[in-house]
């Protein structure tokens, strides 16, 4: 039996925590599909297609595809086959967000787990919307977003 699982999420952009993250589902899922949402509430910096070719760039492996959905998470995970959801959890005020998330979606999709990874320790405390706000004001962000993120950034900030 082929396991896959779902790392959703708005990866606007993806950072070196999500990758640290994809990698982990690695070793418990044979294949795993990070789905970027269409409907996210705030203002995303980087378009749909942008950050669907960011995350290509930087995961290249063949057991990770990147796919965009929009309305449900859990209509998504079950059309796909998937049985695992994947979540990151850095810190306690990520948690009742999460909590609350990973019960709703296992009401809709009840033969579905959530399961909570813990990322790197030198990651635990980086975020796609620090990233930005670092990028933005011309910071070195380069340890924290792979090659083509960066210089997506630095086109977006004009730097
Ligand atoms: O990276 P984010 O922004 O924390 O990701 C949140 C995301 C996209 C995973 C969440 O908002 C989501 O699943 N949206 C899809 C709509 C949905 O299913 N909402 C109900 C979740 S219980």
């Amino acid at each position: 039996m082929t396991r896959v699982a779902v790392y959703p999420g708005s990866f606007d952009p993806i950072t070196r925590g999500h990758e640290d993250l994809i990698r982990r589902a690695l070793t418990f899922a044979d294949r795993v599909i990070v789905a970027v949402a269409v409907n996210v509430a705030k203002q995303p910096l980087f378009t749909l297609e942008q950050r669907v070719a960011l995350i290509q760039k930087a995961t290249a492996d063949p057991r990770v595809e990147v796919r965009s959905f929009d309305g449900l998470l859990a209509d998504f995970v079950r059309a796909a086959g998937a049985t695992l959801i994947v979540r990151g959890l850095r810190a306690v005020s990520d948690f009742e967000y999460e909590f609350q998330m990973a019960l709703m979606n296992r009401n809709l999709a009840p033969g579905v787990e959530t399961v909570f990874l813990v990322p790197a320790f030198d990651l635990t405390y980086l975020s796609s919307s620090l990233v930005r706000e670092v990028a933005r004001f011309g910071g070195d962000v380069s340890q924290l977003v792979h090659p083509a993120v960066g210089q997506a950034l630095r086109q977006k900030f004009g730097k």
